[in-house]
């Protein structure tokens, strides 16, 4: 059970839902699922198509070329980091099905572990 605040707080990886009365939180979603919703729906992607076309740029010379390829994406908060990054891997898993997607979070307290996150 939490409160409004608590729930207020927590970005759309978390499940929750309104109860009577309370908030209740009910697990964490899996990372590139967590779309945030508009007035309780989900919205269409508008426009990206520069920043998708560069992400499908360099996956493809990735595979073609066998090289190894890194992209930071970085915007003030809310400006769509990861719905850009949400309809990039819901494009890539319905076009390549060989295709593995693993997902890692970073902690700035842990900054000091460059492998952390392989844990
Ligand atoms: N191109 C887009 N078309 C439609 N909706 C979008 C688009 N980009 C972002 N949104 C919506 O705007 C909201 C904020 O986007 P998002 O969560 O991706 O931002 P963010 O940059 O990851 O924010 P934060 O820095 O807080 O993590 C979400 O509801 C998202 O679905
Ligand atoms: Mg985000």
């Amino acid at each position: 059970m939490i409160d409004d605040v608590a729930a207020g707080l927590l970005d759309a990886r978390f499940e929750v839902r309104e109860e009577e009365g309370f908030f209740a939180l009910h697990g964490e979603r899996a990372l590139a699922e967590g779309a945030r919703l508009l007035l309780g729906k989900a919205t269409p992607c508008v426009g990206r198509d520069r920043e998708l076309g560069m992400l499908r740029a360099l996956f493809t010379e990735s595979v073609e070329e066998g090289t190894a390829q890194a992209t930071l994406v970085v915007a003030p908060p809310g400006v769509g980091k990861s719905r850009l990054a949400q309809e990039f891997l819901q494009e890539l898993r319905a076009r390549c099905e060989a295709v593995s997607i693993w997902i890692a979070r970073a902690d700035g307290l842990r900054a000091g572990s460059p492998l952390g996150m392989l844990e």
